[in-house]
């Protein structure tokens, strides 16, 4: 009897080692996402196991529609781009001590999803929570339907939110936040994102014009900034658009006069375009001139 219980707490003991050594997050069966994680290793740019199992996790087929496992940035839609592999993962690595313990994230520029899913996979409970944002609501809204593909359940249980807004600003209404991560560029840290940054914790962030840094934050327990430039990126890696104004964002900033007068120039410059198409020969863009004669025709009858 003795030796059927030794043998049995030997056979749990290794039952539980071969559980403890499972990936937590399931490989996709797709050997073109093998191959990628498979070069990011190769590269150095993936170094620890719980980074490689979550890209191993996710496919990046489901969120760049061209070329997805080419370690290049690929255009997603209205002009923007879906950061190359290796800088997803170089990025994940510098946040993956922080995202460890983390309850609440910020992904500032969210483009395709991709790295809101990834930071949620990387932290670990049930009430964690990533708000995803981004300037261009149907980007918003492809990111939803990316994330949806495979990972509903992180949609359902609200663990990632995604919200149009103005990274410009962070996110003040759900600060402070343990870590942040800046999918665009800019040319100085804005004041608000230090703020917004909780005590103990991390951001990662591209910062300048022409020549730009990768930087990580870290802001210490007592709330002292620590900033680190880690490796300069430059266009054959893939620099990172700025973080800017959406139309959307330009009108909400605009004084009604301002508004007006946009909105104006966008239906001339159409008119424009349609009647240079219909009358094949002749360019109508002196229209254009017509805008301010509206403009002051306008702040005229206002005043
Ligand atoms: C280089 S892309 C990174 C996308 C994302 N990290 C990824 O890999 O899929 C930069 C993103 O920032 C967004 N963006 C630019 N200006 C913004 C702003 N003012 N507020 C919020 N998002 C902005 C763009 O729409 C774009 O999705």
């Amino acid at each position: 009897m003795d030796n059927v219980t030794a043998e049995r707490d030997k056979l749990k003991q290794k039952l539980s080692e071969i559980r403890a050594n499972e990936p937590i997050h399931k490989p996709v069966p797709n050997p073109l996402q093998t191959s990628l994680v498979n070069h990011l290793v190769a590269r150095d740019a993936v170094k620890s196991k719980e980074v490689e199992e979550v890209m191993r996790s996710i496919d990046r087929g489901e969120f760049s529609p061209k070329d997805p496992y080419v370690d290049r940035p690929q255009q997603i839609a209205f002009n923007t781009t879906i950061s190359a592999p290796h800088m997803h993962a170089i990025q994940l690595e510098i946040l993956k001590d922080c995202l460890r313990g983390a309850k609440k994230a910020l992904d500032i520029g969210t483009g395709s999803g991709f790295v809101a899913l990834s930071m949620a996979k990387m932290m670990k409970g049930d009430d964690i929570k990533v708000y995803a944002i981004d300037h261009i609501p149907k980007l918003v809204e492809q990111a939803r339907e990316n994330i949806a593909k495979s990972h509903k359940e992180y949609l359902d249980t609200k663990k990632i939110e995604l919200m149009i807004a103005d990274g410009r600003e962070g996110l003040e209404q759900h600060a402070p936040f343990d870590v942040i991560f800046v999918g665009g560029s800019v040319k100085e840290i804005p004041e608000v994102f230090y703020e917004q940054l909780a005590p103990g914790g991390s951001m990662v962030i591209p910062v300048g014009e022409y020549f730009q840094n990768l930087t990580v934050v870290h802001k210490s327990r007592s709330g002292k900034i620590e900033k680190e430039p880690v490796m300069s990126v430059v266009d054959s890696l893939g620099g990172f658009s700025p973080l800017k104004s959406s139309f959307l964002t330009l009108m909400k900033k605009s004084t009604m006069s301002e508004r007006v007068y946009l909105l104006m120039l966008i239906f001339t410059q159409s008119i424009t375009t349609l009647f240079t198409k219909i009358f094949k020969k002749r360019n109508l863009n002196y229209f254009i001139l017509l805008c301010p004669i509206f403009y002051i025709l306008f702040t005229t009858i206002n005043h």
